[in-house]
């Protein structure tokens, strides 16, 4: 019904208020008594087979929703309520800030893609602490940290840490983005020296927890070998839980049809196999100290299957929803399902690595 009847009305709209649109629908339906009960019918199955054990916490399936899809944490029960296993929400920015100019987001709809510059728009950490305080969820929360585009780079330390600070108590993960395209100079924070300055400026606030949060780190799929190792040594010197694998990618040339060009970062199906041979290549050069979590052009359940056999111990999405809608987390943790089922497996864990 969504791709028959919802989406074509959805898509005469420009993308972000489309987007917009649909996070308000799902945070009137939490809002409304029934409502979660009503999204839950488009979710998976629960079974203990799908459960995922990583970064010191049990995943209820492996199914992610995407840093950038709930920015602003407006719609995390309604998100998990649809199948997500975990949201994470953000980048969330120390101060509020209003991101790039607009138009900033494009719909690709023949290569299932989009491409954003949308830059960090952001409520900012406070205002989702307000939206966050207090709530109990059902599924894991991560909070994707970023840094205001105005803060030097050499202050950027600072920034994750305040992020970190101010929702301590509301995440269950951290994941530092260092891999937007759209924020000047925020890539080069993959370097190794820039790393382990964040990850340590995080850390002198975690370790004072009475329980440390999993702090992982998001890399872009556009990293030379060089670049890679760095961003790697960084992540295991400075103590990082774990990596997510990846962020969007500037390359063009993994789209086979031409398009006018825009600025930003491209996702969806064309990034399939790009982000598939890094986390691949990741998984090779850190084996399992570092567990991942594979995103990029994931769309089915045997694109996540693919990717958890590849080394991911998670896998997350966020453009496939746009084309897919409400049922798609649910027909993908189903899918999932149903393999295990078929292979008589005694957990979805025992693909992690299989054919790394
Ligand atoms: C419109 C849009 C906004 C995004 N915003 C963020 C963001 O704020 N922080 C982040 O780490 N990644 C962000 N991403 C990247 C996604 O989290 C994900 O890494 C990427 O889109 C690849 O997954 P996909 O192909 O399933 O979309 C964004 C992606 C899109 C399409």
């Amino acid at each position: 019904m969504y791709r028959s009847l919802v989406y074509p009305i959805l898509s005469t709209l420009e993308p972000e208020r489309a987007h917009g649109l649909a996070l308000k629908s799902l945070r009137a339906a939490q809002a409304t008594p029934g409502g979660l009960a009503i999204l839950r019918c488009f979710a998976g199955p629960k079974d203990p087979r799908l459960e995922v054990r990583a970064f010191g916490m049990t995943f209820a399936n492996p199914l992610g929703a995407a840093a950038g899809l709930d920015k602003n944490a407006d719609a995390v029960a309604a998100l998990m309520a649809l199948g997500f296993g975990c949201v994470e929400v953000g980048t969330v920015t120390p101060r509020p800030q209003p991101g790039n100019g607009k138009p900033r987001v494009w719909r690709l709809p023949e290569a299932a893609a989009l491409i954003n510059s949308l830059g960090f728009p952001s409520n900012g950490a406070a205002a989702v602490k307000e939206r966050l305080a207090g709530k109990r969820f059902n599924g894991i929360l991560g909070v994707n940290l970023g840094k205001n585009k105005d803060t030097p780079a050499e202050k950027a330390p600072e920034d994750y840490a305040a992020v970190f600070d101010a929702l301590k108590d509301e995440m269950r993960y951290a994941v530092v983005n260092v891999s937007s395209p759209n924020t000047p100079g925020l890539r080069s924070l993959q370097s190794r020296r820039a790393l382990l300055d964040i990850l340590a400026a995080v850390d002198a606030v975690n370790r004072k927890l009475a329980k440390p949060r999993s702090v992982l780190v998001k890399l872009a799929p556009d990293l030379d070998d060089a670049q890679l190792d760095e961003a790697l040594a960084g992540a295991l010197e400075g103590g990082a839980s774990g990596l997510v694998i990846s962020n969007t990618t500037l390359d063009r040339s993994v789209l086979k049809d031409q398009f006018p060009d825009r600025p930003g970062g491209l996702s969806g199906a064309p990034l399939r196999d790009k982000s598939l041979a890094m986390l691949r290549k990741v998984r090779g050069k850190v084996g399992k100290r570092l567990p991942l979590i594979g995103v990029g052009g994931i769309a089915t359940a045997e694109d996540a299957i693919a990717r958890m056999k590849a080394g991911a111990s998670l896998v997350q999405l966020y453009t496939s929803f746009v084309y897919g809608g409400p049922g798609l987390p649910g027909q993908v943790v189903r899918g999932i399902y149903e393999f295990v089922k078929t292979e008589k497996l005694r957990s979805v864990e025992d693909i992690i690595g299989a054919q790394a």
